[in-house]
């Protein structure tokens, strides 16, 4: 059977969502799949990034990345969709994206991959269960196979978000992800690539 096809599609401002996308990347080819790492395109207006340094120099170092396209949806097998919590929601960059996808959804060619995401925010309690349950309504919408991480593993008592993997930035927003997270987000790229090729092929 040929490899799982992986597209991880993310926004992120200051590297936090970037930094977890990569390592996405990392154990889905290490889990055998083909991968694609697809950000999704900047929209702010230049002031707004021009007024935070961090986000700046994110910009400048990531803008010839591979913007995300519907292909990379459609390609995939699997996606893994990834964004900073705004507001305790999804960041709108990446729901701009979403959005540009009615001409697939209404053909069905959303459907039946397998889904997950990942998010950051500041602090504890800031809203990351809201943001990845409001990107899942996205996903039940494309008649999508939702396979959230659940407690699927001993290692997810210790990042302890079945909902997907999360990190929090702290007041300076600059906090490192931990080994626990590390471990967390290998995990869901292994599972997500292992559900994902049992349903290929299955018609
Ligand atoms: C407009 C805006 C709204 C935000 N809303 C929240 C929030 O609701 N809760 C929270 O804890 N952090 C919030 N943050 C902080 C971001 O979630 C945090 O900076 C982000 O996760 C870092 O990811 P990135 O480095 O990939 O951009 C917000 C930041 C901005 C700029």
């Amino acid at each position: 059977m040929s490899a799982v096809k992986l597209s991880v599609i993310y926004y992120s401002a200051t590297g936090t969502i970037h930094k977890m996308a990569e390592r996405l990347t990392e154990a889905g080819k290490q889990a055998g799949a083909e991968v694609r790492l697809r950000q999704v395109a900047e929209l702010a207006p230049e002031e707004a990034i021009a007024s935070n340094a961090a986000w700046s120099q994110h910009f400048d170092d990531t803008k010839d990345e591979p913007k995300a396209t519907a292909d990379d949806v459609v390609w995939a097998d699997a996606v893994l969709f990834g964004t900073p919590t705004r507001y305790g929601n999804v960041a709108s960059q990446l729901k701009q994206f979403l959005d540009t996808l009615g001409p697939q959804w209404q053909q069905g060619l959303l459907a039946d991959k397998v889904y997950a995401g990942f998010t950051a925010s500041q602090t504890a309690h800031g809203g990351q269960e809201s943001t990845l349950l409001t990107l899942y309504n996205v996903l039940i919408h494309f008649g999508g196979i939702l396979v959230p991480p659940g407690y699927t593993a001993p290692l997810k008592f210790t990042d302890g978000n079945p909902y997907g993997v999360s990190h929090v930035t702290g007041p300076n927003n600059d906090a490192p992800l931990t080994d626990a997270e590390y471990a967390a987000l290998d995990h869901m790229a292994q599972r997500v690539v292992r559900v994902a090729g049992r349903f290929k092929g299955e018609g």
